[in-house]
C-alpha cells in the first residue's frame, strides 16, 4: 500500500507528465506555423513518450492498491521565439522533470518505499536521456546559427525520429 504522501506526490507527478505531453505538442504546432515538419516530428514523438511515463506512474499507483487522481491540466504557451528558443524551453522543462523525480526518490527513501524507489530508477535514467536529447538539439541549433541550409538539414535530421512504443524512448 502506498502511503497517502506517496500517493499524492505521484499524482501530482501524473500532471506534470501529461502537462509536457501537452506542452510538446503546443511546440509541434509551433513548429508547423513555421514550416519545420521535421521538428514538429520530433516533438510529436515526445509527446507520446510523456504518454507512455504518465501511463507507467498509473499503472504502477494501481498496483499498489493506490488511487490516481487527474487534475486539470495547465495551458502550454502558443508561441516560442525560434527553433532554439523552443528547444531551450524544452531542456529546461525536462531539468525541472529531473528535479521533481529527484524529489520523488528523496521522498520515498525517507519513508523507507523501497518498492518506490526502485520503481522510481527507471526515471531518473529515462531523464538522463531526456536532458541528452533535448541538448544535443540546442548545441546543434546554436552551431549552425542562421543558416538557412542548416535549418533545413536539422529539420531533416529531426524528421528522422520516430516514436518507439516498446520502449517508450524515440532514442
Ligand atoms: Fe517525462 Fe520528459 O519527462
Amino acid at each position: 500500500m502506498l502511503s497517502e504522501n506517496i500517493q499524492n506526490a505521484i499524482n501530482r507527478q501524473i500532471n506534470a507528465e501529461l502537462y509536457s505531453s501537452y506542452l510538446y505538442v503546443a511546440m509541434a504546432m509551433y513548429f508547423e506555423s513555421v514550416d519545420m515538419s521535421g521538428a514538429a516530428k520530433w516533438m510529436n514523438a515526445q509527446a507520446q513518450e510523456e504518454l507512455v511515463h504518465a501511463d507507467k506512474f498509473m499503472n504502477y499507483v494501481n498496483e499498489r492498491g493506490g488511487r490516481v487522481i487527474l487534475d486539470a491540466i495547465g495551458k502550454p504557451p502558443v508561441e516560442w521565439k525560434s527553433v532554439l528558443d523552443t528547444f531551450e524551453a524544452a531542456l529546461d522543462h525536462e531539468r525541472k522533470v529531473s528535479s521533481m523525480i529527484n524529489d520523488l526518490v528523496t521522498l520515498a527513501r525517507k519513508e523507507n518505499d523501497h518498492m518506490t524507489d526502485n520503481f522510481l530508477q527507471w526515471y531518473v535514467a529515462e531523464q538522463v536521456e531526456e536532458e541528452a536529447s533535448a541538448g544535443e538539439v540546442v548545441r546543434k541549433l546554436k552551431l549552425i546559427g542562421d543558416s538557412g541550409g542548416g535549418r533545413f538539414m536539422i529539420d531533416n535530421e529531426l524528421g528522422q525520429r520516430v516514436f518507439n512504443t516498446a520502449a517508450g524512448s524515440g532514442e
